[in-house]
């Protein structure tokens, strides 16, 4: 690998690398993201290469980073007529050679297929991908992220370039407050702000900081950043290096992300046996070295003051926000602390400009969002969307609604720490701001979809319960406050709880959320509170009918037959663990209440539909 001495250097190299790569007339692009992995894409890369060698034919095959749509793979898109193909086996491997690589046809039965079941071979059509609009996440899919030329060639370290080549430190910050970059991580705080105050703090050096411990349960933007596109995050954490004057950079990542470590630690050494790392790089006066620190595992490490304490060695508790860390954080130096997603959107605006960008979204939100959209939704996945869009157009557009034409009941904005939104809702514009106001909030990007059959004191205790079990326990009010509302909760959901019970929930919930010393305890009561504001009537049936709308909570539910429909097939007295199941074959069965426990299975297996829960 050549070192590249100047911005001259690096330019003329990336003219040899497109040009290189202009020679390849088709490639297969697998996505090897650790969703893909899991559905088996290292046999279909396996196969894919001995169908190709069998027939002398040297077509690379691309192994990219998460393409969104996981819940589909392994995903194979074939470049550059974009077909894409979903579910991909080993077995289909010589078939999507013969017709999409020798010849220049479809294989139809691997195609998303629309309602009226004609396929959409063509990425751009499929309903999950038209309706992003995919800046940050866009290169995934078409990069390997091993590959440092890859992302050269698709333009990728052209906004380094840049500012080190007629951009003044001031200047990129000037950029950054006027595009109205908001960071990614959770709090939405303008990132040139950020990177101004670190500028102007005083200290003999200063930190740049990653924050890739993404905590947020069933969140993996970052991951899929990190393992996709990794140079994009180190290109946006160069620039603030050159822009607050720092030589030292640090990678906070979570202990569960082995592969995004790999892919980070190579784009590391590639960057620097390039001269993209280290000292004067392409030439410059700009010096900069990054390390790698794992995370324990814990999400309170993820919180700022935290996280550099876990860094220095420490133990990951916060402290009060009074201090600031960009002043006075990493070794009491100042120190920008950014999340992946907020690095990697930088080259986009430098490249692009301020401008672009805040016509991008909202005025109060600019720019796209990545959010991993799960739950109840027919496509669940990995979204990048303009800040703005409504709840509705990405739940039932790009999510292609419920599951088994269930109805909507709620949607979990912000991960654990966020708030429940209701139907009425769902024609809310997704920003920081409408999102705030309607008691919920952006966090990370975590959108988790409810649907009829899930109660919400439920779903309120089980994220209270996740912060609960994640609290440091430093401060009274996050250690014993949440825990107390905890007890309450469980009451309820046992058909145990007092109407009284709800004003203490509300009271213990704002005195947690005012009271706690950091971020964790401040936002944790967020899902009882909305949940209270949307869906009280749900608490008051637990309470007072003895009730569970949604058939969820177990001590208040139960299951019977419906004699006119049962059949007698005895299906469910076979599978009932606590024999609470009785009857002769070919005549109505009925349930012991005293014996049931309420596990589910008879009414998973009745095939005439005469069980239910009550
Ligand atoms: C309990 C807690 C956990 C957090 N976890 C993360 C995280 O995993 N990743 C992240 O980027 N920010 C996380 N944050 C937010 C960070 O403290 C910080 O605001 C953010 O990393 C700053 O980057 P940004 O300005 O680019 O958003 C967390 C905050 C709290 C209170
Ligand atoms: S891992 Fe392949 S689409 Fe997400």
């Amino acid at each position: 690998m050549p070192r590249l001495n100047s911005i001259a250097e690096l330019e003329i190299h990336r003219a040899q690398v497109i040009e290189r790569q202009k020679k390849q007339h088709k490639v297969i692009s697998l996505c090897a993201g650790t969703g893909c992995e899991a559905c088996g894409c290292k046999d279909v890369h396996i196969k894919f290469v001995q169908e190709l060698n069998a027939r002398n034919l040297s077509i690379p095959v691309k192994l990219t980073g998460c393409h969104g749509f996981c819940e589909r793979g392994p995903i194979v898109i074939i470049r550059p007529a974009n077909t894409i193909y979903f579910k991909v086996r080993p077995r289909d491997c010589a078939e999507i050679i013969e017709t999409s690589i020798v010849g220049s046809g479809v294989v139809d039965r691997l195609c998303y297929t629309d309602e009226n079941g004609k396929p959409l071979p063509d990425e751009h059509d499929v309903p999950f991908y038209k309706d992003q609009m995919r800046i940050v996440f866009g290169l995934n899919g078409l990069v390997d992220p091993m590959e440092i030329d890859d992302y050269i060639a698709q333009g990728g370290y052209s906004a380094l370039a840049k500012v080190l080549s007629g951009m003044a430190p001031k200047e990129v910050i000037e950029e950054i407050k006027t595009s109205g970059l908001r960071g990614r991580g959770g709090g939405g705080f303008p990132t040139g702000r950020k990177w101004e105050t670190c500028a102007n703090a005083k200290g003999e050096k200063r930190f740049v900081i990653c924050n890739a411990d993404e905590g947020d349960p069933g969140a993996f933007m970052d991951r899929s950043i990190l393992e996709g596109n990794p140079h994009s995050v180190l290109e946006g954490m160069l620039i603030a290096a050159y822009a607050i004057g720092s030589r030292d950079g640090f990678i906070y990542v979570r202990h569960e992300y082995p592969k995004a470590v790999r892919t980070f630690a190579n784009a590391l050494a590639q960057a620097g046996k390039y001269g993209l790392l280290g000292n004067n790089i392409l030439g410059t006066d700009l010096s900069f070295e990054v390390g790698i620190n794992r995370g324990g595992g814990a999400f309170v490490c993820g919180e700022s003051t935290a996280l550099m304490a876990s860094l220095e060695g420490r133990v990951g508790e916060p402290r009060a926000k009074y201090i600031h860390t960009v002043e006075h954080g990493l070794y009491n130096l100042p120190s920008n602390l950014n999340n992946v997603e907020t690095y990697a959107t930088v080259p986009h605006i430098i490249n692009n400009g301020a401008d672009w960008f805040t016509k991008l979204g909202t005025k109060g939100s600019p720019g796209t969002k990545v959010f991993s959209l799960v739950g109840k939704v027919n496509n669940t996945g990995l979204i990048e969307v303009p800040m703005g869009i409504t709840l509705r157009e990405i739940i039932y557009g790009i999510g292609g609604g419920i599951q088994k034409n269930k109805a909507f009941k709620a949607v979990q904005t912000g991960g654990p720490s966020g708030g429940l939104l209701p139907e009425g809702m769902l024609d809310l514009p997704v920003d920081f701001d409408k999102l705030w106001d309607a008691g919920s909030m952006m966090g990370s990007g975590g959108m988790i979809v409810i649907d009829e059959n899930s109660c919400v004191v439920n779903i309120a205790r089980f994220f209270l319960n996740f912060l609960k079990d994640e609290s440091c326990g430093k401060c009274i009010p996050c250690r014993e406050g949440i825990r107390y509302m905890m007890d309450i909760l469980e009451r309820i959901e046992r058909g145990e709880g007092k109407m009284e019970d709800i004003d203490t929930l509300e009271e213990m919930a704002h005195t947690v959320a005012d009271t706690s010393l950091c971020g964790l305890g401040s936002s944790a009561p967020n899902p009882v509170l909305s949940s209270l504001t949307y869906f009280k009537d749900e608490y008051i049936a637990h309470i007072q009918d003895k009730k569970c709308p949604a058939g969820i909570c177990k001590e208040l539910i139960q299951y019977l037959i419906i004699p006119e429909l049962c059949n007698g097939c005895d299906v469910c007295a076979k599978l009932c663990p606590t024999k609470a199941i009785t009857g002769k074959k070919d005549e109505v069965h009925v349930i012991d209440t005293k014996l049931c426990e309420k596990c589910g299975a008879c009414l998973e297996s009745c095939p005439s539909e005469a069980i239910v829960r009550r």
